[in-house]
């Protein structure tokens, strides 16, 4: 263990050596690793990727605030985690940094507002209604793929309110799979990329992140030349104007922030779908309290509905999507007793945060009651599954009214039971399940 007192006090952790020996531990289950070492350094520590690259993890409420609130304006997203992504998905939003960064925030964060999300409601509600027109039933069905494909469904509806054939829409989903899964593999073993000269494999993704930025073009020049009017987002990101010059973003600009859009926002929202029913279906209690709620109101009344926003929080509590996020520092910095050189990694660990038992009581249990008995917590500083600062979620609102709508209408239709069988955690870019297996039913005829 190495305490690196020297210029710097940077947490105790793992020196070079140690992480190079446990790196296996930590690519084949991170959040085990992450977990674990959280316990023998007391929710801090420093791993060395290299004799200049420090990294330190932290399940810490008051420095993750500190690097994601207070002294935002020393971080940056890392090359590290971003630099690769680009190369698929453009430079969007989560992606980018700095002037520009600030630019397209301030341009696409009105489009996202509550008030401006009520014209998207129909067509979320109409894609989920769909959707579960042709929901499978029966013994053991595996509920992720399925919300993936809805989630899908529904961000590419919002984008585009336009009928896009069947054939189109499998290629997209097939696309962006591939994509991310390649992306994946590429961050988690850069080894490979030695052989990518050889094997062609990164020139057959490119390829393919081609195609999707050619159907995109197609469909925003014929949104250009329409005269018909739209409510969906790529109404939204072609009517913007910047706030300096009165200009609107290039087609280029407006591709990378679609990718954005449906890159940031369609796992993670299947993520906790997923996850949601597997909780509702082994508590079952939660699932009769949250059904007999939605006897009185309409689906979009559910979005008012306590005990529903209570459950989706106690799920993203247990299981955030997005279980890290990661910052560069731009110059030295320190907190409290520690101090780091410019360039250390910065790790907020929200799934160690979220389960920290000196900040939650029974803090492995799923209680949606503990946010309704503390309103509060939801906005407290122990609890961040939509990030924090400045660059929190741009989705926030839009991934509660998609998972509110979808949850009242599951219900409404559906029974659900366990099937026995506890879903495993894949930690990939977001916090996948692996398989949900549940008993479904119908209940409606
Ligand atoms: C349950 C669903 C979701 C979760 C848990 C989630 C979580 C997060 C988190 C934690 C961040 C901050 C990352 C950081 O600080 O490094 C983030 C950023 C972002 N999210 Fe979400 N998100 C969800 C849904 C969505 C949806 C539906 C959209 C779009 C429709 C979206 C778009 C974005 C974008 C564009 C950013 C980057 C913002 C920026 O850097 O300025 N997210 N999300």
């Amino acid at each position: 263990m190495d305490s690196e007192k020297k210029k710097y006090n940077l947490p105790a952790g793992y020196s070079i050596f140690q992480t190079a020996f446990k790196s296996n531990d930590f690519v084949s289950n991170p959040i085990k690793f992450i977990s674990k070492s959280m316990e023998i350094f007391s929710g801090t520590y420093t791993a060395t990727l290299g004799f200049n690259r420090k990294l330190i993890l932290t399940q810490n409420q008051g420095f993750i605030n500190y690097i994601l609130k207070e002294n935002h304006r020393n971080y940056n997203k890392s090359k590290l985690a971003t630099e690769r992504a680009v190369a698929f998905f453009g430079k969007g939003l989560l992606f980018s940094n700095g002037d520009y960064w600030l630019r397209q925030r301030r341009l696409i964060q009105p489009g996202f507002h509550r008030e401006k999300l009520q014209g998207l409601y129909t067509i979320i509600i109409n894609t989920i209604d769909d959707y579960l027109s042709v929901f499978p039933t029966g013994k053991s069905i595996d509920v992720y793929p399925l919300a993936n494909q809805v989630s899908f469904n529904i961000l590419i509806q919002s984008l585009f309110d336009i009928q896009l054939s069947p054939k189109i829409m499998e290629e997209l989903s097939q696309i962006f799979t591939s994509l991310q899964d390649f992306l994946i593999k590429d961050i988690n073993q850069p080894f490979r990329r030695i052989f990518y000269p050889f094997t062609g494999a990164e020139n057959v993704e490119l390829k393919k992140a081609a195609r999707l930025r050619e159907i995109f073009t197609g469909i925003i020049n014929e949104r250009r030349a329409s005269d018909k009017n739209y409510t969906d987002l790529l109404d939204m990101l072609l009517k913007s104007r910047y706030e300096d010059t009165g200009e609107a973003m290039s087609n280029e600009q407006v591709i990378d922030e679609v990718l954005i859009l449906i890159f940031a926002g369609h796992e993670t929202t299947a993520n906790t779908i997923s996850w949601l029913l597997y909780l509702l279906a082994a508590n079952i209690g939660a699932a009769q309290k949250l059904t007999a709620s939605f006897n009185t109101g309409t689906v979009e009344d559910c979005l008012n509905n306590d005990y529903l926003k209570a459950t989706i929080n106690e799920a993203m509590r247990l299981y955030p999507a997005a279980y890290v996020t990661e910052r560069v520092a731009l110059e030295d910095d320190s907190f409290e007793n520690f101090s780091f050189p410019k360039n250390t990694i910065i790790i907020p660990f929200f799934f160690g945060l979220h389960r920290d038992k000196n900040l939650w009581d029974d803090e492995l249990k799923f209680l949606p009651e503990r946010f309704i008995d503390d309103a509060s917590l939801a906005k407290s500083k122990n609890y961040f599954p939509f990030g924090a600062g400045p660059r929190m979620c741009i989705g926030n609102n839009f991934a509660m009214a998609e998972m509110s709508f979808f949850i009242f209408l599951f219900l409404k239709k559906f029974s659900i039971k366990p099937s026995g069988q506890i879903p495993g955690m894949r930690p990939l870019i977001t916090l996948r399940p692996d398989k949900v297996l549940l008993d479904i039913e119908c209940i409606t005829e």
